[in-house]
């Protein structure tokens, strides 16, 4: 049993922090900035929760974070309360908000400079991997460190794998998000289509994701695009901060996007028209209401 810190309990970080009780059998300790999310934490699954990020991470081997974008993982890390101010020599932080390779190297730099370890380790598998305890994390930074957080990790995911140094859990999650904006759009273009021409795009759906056109996507939200449900699952303001992050790396290093960046514009229009909140897969809203 170790002792570990978990900040950020929203959708994705309380169930996190809470297989870690749960599969675990740790000893955890959670900070939330509104309080009453910690609270409800602390009554499902016991532990403790602390005032601030630096009061949880006092004496934790690993404190792990789930926060928004860049700016609030610097709030949480190196603000005048951040976990940083008091993170032990030797522990490891693990970070899993989806944020830039950028900070992640800054904040890995800064963390050994004070005698501990940082690891980017974003997670793709939504709401419902968190709370099933399924999740993929991508993972960059120094191996012996996640050699050592791995099984820790492990509680809520099915893999966990280091893809070189900091930053590079970051990007991975970058290629993600950029294999994800296309190929909704795609989703979108086709169960329109199928609905203008008349076709039962449900069985449309069921023949065609027995072949090559079969995605994640189509199997966990073609059904729901077809019955113009969006009221769940990862939300498009999530998105548009995910691929601004693209946008700011591939001016860097110089990849295309076309694709990606008209999505991007489409993912605007259905935010200013009040989608923000909506999963990714509304895409088809914009084709379904012109
Ligand atoms: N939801 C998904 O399906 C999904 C999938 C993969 C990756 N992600 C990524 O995971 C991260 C978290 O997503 P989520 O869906 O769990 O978001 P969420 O429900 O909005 O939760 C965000 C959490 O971060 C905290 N937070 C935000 N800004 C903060 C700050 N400045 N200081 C302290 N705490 C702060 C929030 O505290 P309060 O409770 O006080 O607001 C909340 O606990 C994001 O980077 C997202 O892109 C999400």
């Amino acid at each position: 049993m170790s002792k570990l810190a978990f900040i950020g309990l929203g959708v994705m970080g309380f169930p996190m922090a809470g297989h870690l009780v749960a599969r675990g059998g740790h000893e955890v300790t959670v900070y939330n900035r509104s309080r009453a999310k910690a609270e409800a934490w602390v009554s499902k699954h016991g532990g403790r929760m602390a005032e601030t990020p630096a009061k949880a991470a006092e004496g934790a081997s690993i404190v792990f974070s789930c926060v928004g974008d860049d700016p609030d993982l610097r709030e949480v890390t190196l603000g005048a309360n951040g976990a940083f101010q008091k993170m032990a020599k030797g522990a490891i932080f693990v970070d899993h908000t989806t944020a830039s390779a950028k900070l992640a190297r800054e904040l890995a730099a800064e963390a050994k400079k004070r005698g501990f370890e940082f690891l980017d380790a974003p997670v793709s598998g939504g709401q419902a991997g968190a709370e099933n305890g399924q999740l993929t994390v991508m993972v960059g930074g120094d191996p012996a460190a996640f050699e050592r957080a791995k099984p820790v990790i492990s509680h809520f995911a099915k893999a966990v794998t280091l893809m070189g140094g900091s930053g590079a859990g970051q990007l991975t999650k970058m290629v993600n998000q950029i294999c994800i904006a296309g190929l909704l759009q795609g989703l979108s273009e086709g169960l329109n289509f199928a609905l203008k021409a008349g076709l039962d795009a449900k069985l449309a759906l069921d023949v065609i994701s027995k072949g090559a056109a079969q995605s994640w996507q189509m199997e966990n939200r073609g059904k729901t695009m077809v019955d113009d449900k969006f009221d769940f699952g990862f939300a498009v303001d999530w998105m548009r901060k995910d691929l601004r992050i693209c946008f700011e790396t591939a001016k860097e290093n110089g990849a295309q996007l076309p694709i990606t960046q008209l999505v991007a514009g489409y993912y605007d229009d259905v935010s200013k028209t009040g989608g923000g909140r909506w999963d990714t897969s509304s895409l088809i809203r914009r084709l379904r209401r012109a």
